[in-house]
């Protein structure tokens, strides 16, 4: 059985492993929508019911490839998306937008392209500094109030801009990178999480794809693959980080389980307010991923694997230098 978690201070119960449909339409090779929209229907068949996507995940491609999905089964999922990084069609370079005129905007356009009037989770995506926190807050409360938006999250903030965010309105959700690979969240975010009783939303929780140990080097990935341009995926890194994921899958191997069940069993047995959202193409892997977070880990087991991936044993930035552009480093 998958847990379950509530999502924010007073949303609804959801089953504690979402979807990422980001993969569906770009940054990791080229995809088939008809396939992707088989992977989704398996997905929500099997109970899952957090969904995210974004404005900017093949500019719009991947909010539309949801609509039939939020057509189907609106009222049993719960469809996030996110606004806030503007970029120009094939290009990785963005800039940062948390304009109000551009929020409102952004927010007619995602609901347009979802087929919905109301997004059930709204995040800002990337943090403009340029706007105070309070003024971001307050468009979208605004929003709320005209049921454009039910429930606000942030994205990749540090846990001031959270609690600051949380006096003006209460935040349901943070998402930002957590796995066994990239444990900033430990360092204050998930404290303040939880004494908000904000959810944090753990992505790419399986570290790209790297923590399942089935990807030795980029050399097959398309050019255009997101992961040919991080630190962490290049030679030397890649050289130093496979030796994490091979202790990784002989502890895999003796529980009988694969490495990303177990990336997956550690994220939601270690945190109580943890929705980890992995993403995948193939319907096996869904099922995998599935199996992987009803698993249940021992104390012990969770100790070990949080020793086995210390921050400082994870060679490379988690970004390249562009990507950084409104994340809040911790
Ligand atoms: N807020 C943000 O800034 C932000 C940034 C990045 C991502 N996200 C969200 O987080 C979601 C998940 O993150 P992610 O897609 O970057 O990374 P992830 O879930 O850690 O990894 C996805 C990669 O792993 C592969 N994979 C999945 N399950 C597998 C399995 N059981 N065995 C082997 N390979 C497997 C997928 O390949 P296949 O598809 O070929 O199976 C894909 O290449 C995204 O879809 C997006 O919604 C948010």
């Amino acid at each position: 059985m998958i847990p379950t978690r509530t999502l924010g201070p007073d949303g609804p119960t959801l089953s504690a492993l979402g979807f990422g449909c980001m993969g569906m339409s770009e940054f990791y090779g080229p995809s088939d929508d008809a396939e992707s929209r088989r992977v989704l229907e398996a997905a929500v068949e099997a109970g899952i019911q957090m969904f995210d996507t974004a404005d900017t995940y093949g500019l719009g491609h991947n909010e539309r490839l949801l609509a039939p999905l939020i057509a189907a089964h609106g009222a049993r999922i719960c469809v996030a998306t996110k606004f806030g990084i503007a970029r120009e069609p094939g290009q990785y370079a963005r800039s940062i937008n948390n304009q109000p005129d551009y929020i409102r905007r952004a927010c007619d356009a995602s609901r347009a392209r979802l087929g919905v009037d109301t997004i059930d989770l709204y995040y800002c995506h990337r943090r403009d500094p340029a706007v105070p926190i309070e003024t971001l807050m307050e468009t979208l409360a605004a929003l709320v109030a005209k049921d454009k938006v039910r429930a606000i999250g942030l994205s990749e903030v540090s846990a001031d801009t959270l609690r600051r965010a949380a006096a003006i309105h209460p935040v349901a959700a943070v998402q930002s990178e957590y796995s066994l690979w990239s444990r900033e969240p430990e360092r204050g975010l998930l404290d303040a999480c939880r004494e908000l009783g904000t959810t944090l939303v753990a992505y790419s929780p399986l570290g790209r794809g790297f923590l399942t140990g089935t990807l030795a080097s980029t050399d097959a990935l398309a050019e255009d693959d997101f992961r040919r341009r991080s630190p962490r995926f290049a030679d030397a890194a890649m050289a130093h980080n496979r030796r994490l994921v091979a202790a990784l899958g002989d502890f895999a191997a003796a529980r009988g389980a694969t490495p990303a069940q177990i990336a997956l069993a550690w994220l939601v047995g270690k945190q109580p307010n943890v929705i980890p959202i992995p993403g995948t193409r193939k319907i096996s892997r869904l099922q995998e991923n599935l199996a992987g977070a009803a698993l249940t880990l021992s104390a012990t087991e969770i100790a070990e694997l949080d020793a086995l991936f210390d921050p400082a044993a994870v060679a490379g930035e988690r970004y390249p230098e562009a990507g950084w552009a409104g994340i809040e480093r911790t």
